[in-house]
């Protein structure tokens, strides 16, 4: 992928979807704090501003923040990771830490579409492995990521409630 716009699949999911995935810009902002906001329910245009700034202008050559356009311009979907390494010991791979599709464009492989061309991106770099963390619980994703073909992976994620009283 260059820095600007792929070219529109003859075929695939992309193809199917509608859609042709180009790099987030600062013009795509609004609509990216909109549709988020549409499936959140919170507007947060501070921290999407602050998303754009450090996956949509920094370090480009390792970090992706893609979005899906229908043909009439509108954002269909959004993707973003990038390249993590040597976290205890793991080689560096490809993180996705968000994916989101317009709810009236969902089941119409704008995902899929989306996710491919962000493992496409690592691919080209050199990257073998792309990682994400999902909430057990949750079905929607879980069934998304599982139909991209990921599956459980060597690491386990651990945590602590940090209580202020002690
Ligand atoms: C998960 C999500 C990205 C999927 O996008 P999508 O464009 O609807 O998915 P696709 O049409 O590309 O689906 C690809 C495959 O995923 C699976 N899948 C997608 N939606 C599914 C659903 N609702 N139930 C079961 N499987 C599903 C299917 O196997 C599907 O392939 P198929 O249609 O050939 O069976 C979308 O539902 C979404 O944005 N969910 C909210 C994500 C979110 O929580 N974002 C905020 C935090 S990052």
């Amino acid at each position: 992928m260059s820095n600007g716009m792929s070219q529109a699949a003859a075929t695939g999911p992309c193809a199917e979807a509608g859609v042709t995935i180009r790099r987030a810009g600062a013009d795509h902002l609004d609509q990216i704090v909109d549709l988020d906001a549409r499936i959140t329910g919170l507007a947060k245009p501070d921290y999407w501003a602050d998303i754009f700034e450090r996956y949509g202008t920094r370090r480009s050559h390792e970090r992706f923040f893609l979005v899906a356009e229908a043909p009439d311009g509108t954002l269909a979907g959004m993707i973003a990771g990038e390249v993590r390494g040597w976290e205890f010991g793991s080689q560096p791979c490809g993180w996705v830490f968000m994916v989101s599709v317009d709810p009236g464009m969902r089941g119409q492989h704008v995902g899929e579409c989306l996710f491919r061309a962000i493992c496409d991106a690592f691919r080209k770099i050199g990257i073998d492995k792309v990682r994400t963390m999902v909430r057990r619980q949750d079905r929607l994703n879980m069934a998304f990521f599982r139909a991209e073909g990921m599956v459980a992976g060597p690491y386990i994620q651990l945590e602590l409630d940090l209580d202020e009283d002690e």
